[in-house]
């Protein structure tokens, strides 16, 4: 059996091949010419440093993209058949390497590969299906490249809006979350990750990573342990209970504490209580930090002990691997470290290579994946770009545009596939995107096939900067605009942000940049219906120019299709359907959720008192338009009183009144009246996607368990308090009461 010959394995192991096992390191330690930023020939490794590395140190796993070296699924199969080449026939134990990497809104590092909306945008869909597809094409194209381990999902929370990493989350709510990454796991692993069209999922980062106070990445952040479980942990439990394989701790620090050495979290939260029993992974030289940067360890040593002993299995070293395998062995011998927890990790990473069946078939090569890139992959991109685009205002009924109108495109997101993609695309900051995406239509060229080039006007406006000193630069620019939008009937103008990710993406302001403030005013001074398309990986304020514009459309990261879904959105083909999967702020310091304490509501301040100028928040979670209208009737809860043990069966009906048919989100939320901490004041409990032709009505059912309304206490554990309740579907409600 598998157990046994995990078991014969260990055994025969020396101290330094499993130490080795325990290595991660990055492609550029043996790449030729190391640093990988070098070439944009195709990757060829150092056989020298290849073989120090499998040979003298046992490495077991390997991590990371080639950057702008040319990559395609061939060049990877040669790179990954090279590796193991040498760790399978030349090494003595047999090993394979497990090679890890980011392909985390489709096989991002490979050309030709399906790119999907970021996670963001999934989860605007509202639609678990499109989490599930995009993760099972995802984990084939990423087979077809040779790689058989995925560093995603994110199941951070998106609870700060500043955060750079945002877009990588599945929103605000922690339900929704845990829904779609629960489908995104079971896409990416398929219940069998032996079978090689999956790999094994990373969900990360293990925890608290997304909400650090200062909103920067990898900065403190301060939560109590009852909040930890009750957002932050959910997602992750369902992921758990899903079958991940793989986890990824937190780069920052809890309560400052670095994650990476606390054993509470990284032994006892995740493996004693939420029972996760497989293959827990440094994030990148973060063992190192412990020294260098958290400064709870005095030399490199005093960190691999703290941080092996805490619970991690492999460490991200990236490069410095001799250091950090010579110096766990001599911890092991020394007795800091147990060889109990060195088998335990290293049992756990054999164990993975042998469910990913790598010892049978290291590699995997593209001419067995004849769908690679297909067409049919790139429907189901479409789809999900078509259903996460969310209306937040269409005045006067300006949309559906009407064909023959004479469209003018500005500004700095309307021609670029980088920031349609955002960071993670082609390369770590997707800077590369345009010269690797040119076969895809930029939002102006999509506006131009949709409405024919003859009406579709481009003028490229501002770049991002928020100096706004370089307003001066741009005045030919505004003139040229001013002209053009007299001869317009309507004018887009695509704003937002460019792609980013981790620190490179910190703000000191959520603002949205000044230029592109001033070209949108600008605009708006030709008098002509203005259409602001947003493109970003995070909601940026924009309560100074709202009111300019008649219709505003959030497309969030769309992915490659983005551009044609918007398009179909614009004329009419595609009723949109997406709902923001966060609170957009309405000025840079009101940073909410909508799952907030009642003191946080807005309050409407009279006369002098009254100095809050800008609303709270822009647009509510759950918030997005549609080209029909929706009616709720019939709100029914099968009991008025319930036990805690007891189901709860709530109906309501929905109709199509309007023109139009299309698809809703039905959202189930929770209040608690009076409970002994301050309740939120309304929680998601469920939701569903619907689809109604014009005039059609459908009954949505739900269930949900009694204690799914309970709250986690100061004492981490599960409350449910007597009394009242509220549940409420759109603008219904029911009061129901626990005995
Ligand atoms: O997977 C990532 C992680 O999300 C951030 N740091 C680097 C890792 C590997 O690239």
């Amino acid at each position: 059996s598998v157990q046994t010959s995990i078991e014969k394995t260990l055994a025969a192991m020396t101290l330094e091949e499993k130490v080795g096992q325990m290595a991660q390191i990055t492609l550029d330690v043996i790449a030729e010419g190391g640093n990988r930023y070098a070439s944009s020939e195709p990757l060829r490794l150092n056989k020298k440093e290849l073989e120090k590395a499998l040979l003298k140190y046992h490495v077991g796993s390997i991590l990371n993209t080639t950057n702008n070296r040319a990559r395609t699924p061939e060049v990877w199969n040669k790179i990954i058949a090279e590796i193991q080449d040498i760790a399978i026939n030349k090494s003595r134990m047999k090993i394979p390497v497990i090679y890890g990497i980011d392909a985390i809104h489709g096989a991002t590092y490979s050309v030709g590969a399906t790119m999907f909306p970021q996670q963001i945008a999934l989860a605007a869909t509202f639609n678990p299906q499109h989490a599930f597809e995009t993760a099972r094409v995802t984990a084939y194209e990423t087979r077809a490249c040779g790689i058989a381990w995925n560093f995603s999902p994110v199941l951070d929370i998106g609870a700060d809006q500043r955060f750079s990493r945002l877009f990588e989350n599945f929103g605000e709510d922690p339900y929704l979350s845990s829904v779609m990454g629960e489908q995104m796991v079971k896409g990416y692993e398929g219940g069998n990750i032996a079978d090689p069209h999956h790999v094994a999922s990373c969900i990360k980062h293990f925890l608290g990573y997304s909400v650090p106070r200062s909103g920067k990445d990898r900065t403190p952040a301060y939560i109590p342990y009852h909040q930890l479980l009750e957002y932050h942990v959910p997602p992750f439990r369902k992921a758990i209970d899903a079958g991940a394989k793989t986890v990824m701790i937190n780069s920052g620090l809890i309560n400052d504490i670095p994650v990476h050495s606390d054993k509470a979290v990284v032994t006892g939260l995740l493996q004693q209580k939420l029972g996760f029993s497989g293959l827990i992974v440094s994030d990148w030289n973060d063992i190192e930090n412990l020294m260098r940067r958290d400064h709870v360890a005095a030399n490199m040593k005093e960190a691999i002990a703290l941080a092996v002993n805490a619970g991690i299995d492999m460490s991200m070293i990236p490069y410095q691997y001799e250091e950090f395998c010579d110096n766990l062995v001599a911890l092991v011998k020394e007795g800091k470290v147990k060889q109990e927890r060195i088998d335990d990790a290293v049992r756990k990473i054999v164990k993975l290579k042998y469910e990913l069946n790598l010892f049978q078939q290291p590699i995997t090569y593209i001419k067995d994946y004849p769908d690679y890139g297909s067409a049919k992959f790139a429907r189901l991109s479409y789809n999900a770009a078509a259903e996460a685009i969310t209306l937040l205002k269409n005045e006067k009924q300006i949309l559906p545009l009407k064909k023959g109108a004479k469209i003018l495109v500005t500004g700095p997101n309307a021609n670029s596939m980088r920031p349609i993609n955002g960071g993670w695309s082609y390369s770590w900051q997707g800077e590369k995107t345009d010269e690797f995406a040119k076969d895809y239509n930029t939002f102006f060229e999509a506006i131009a096939n949709e409405f024919g080039t003859q009406h579709v006007q481009y003028i490229p406006g501002v770049s991002y900067s928020k100096e706004i000193e370089y307003y001066k630069q741009y005045k030919d620019q505004f003139n040229l605009i001013a002209n053009a939008v007299r001869s317009s009937d309507v004018v887009i103008v695509c704003i937002g942000e460019n792609s980013y990710t981790e620190k490179p993406g910190d703000l000191s302001d959520l603002s949205l940049s000044d230029l592109q403030v001033e070209l949108v005013k600008e605009v708006a001074k030709g008098g002509k219906p203005v259409i602001l398309i947003l493109n970003e990986g995070r909601p940026r304020v924009i309560s100074k120019i709202e009111h300019l514009a008649d219709v505003i459309i959030q497309t969030y990261l769309p992915g490659n299709y983005g551009g044609d879904a918007l398009a179909d959105i614009l004329s009419g083909k595609i009723n949109p359907s997406g709902k923001l999967p966060y609170t957009y702020p309405g000025a840079p310091s009101s940073l909410i959720n909508y799952y907030h304490k009642p003191s946080e509501a807005q309050e409407k301040m009279e006369g002098a008192y009254n100095y809050q100028s800008t609303p709270e928040s822009q647009y509510p979670f759950g918030f997005g338009l549609s080209y029909t209208t929706f009616k709720y009737d019939n709100l029914t809860v099968d009991k008025n009183v319930f036990s805690i043990n007891d189901e709860i069966n709530i109906t309501v009906d929905v109709s199509n009144i309007g023109k139009n048919a299309g698809k809703e989100v039905v959202m189930l939320f929770s209040s608690d009246m009076v409970a002994s901490l301050t309740p939120d004041i309304k929680r998601l409990r469920r939701f569903e996607k619907i689809e109604l032709d014009k005039g059609e009505k459908k009954t949505v059912h739900f269930k949900i368990k009694a204690a799914e309304l309970g709250f986690i206490g100061t004492d981490g554990l599960l409350k449910l308090e007597p009394g009242e309740f509220n549940l409420q579907i759109e603008k219904l409600s029911r009061k129901i009461r626990l005995k």
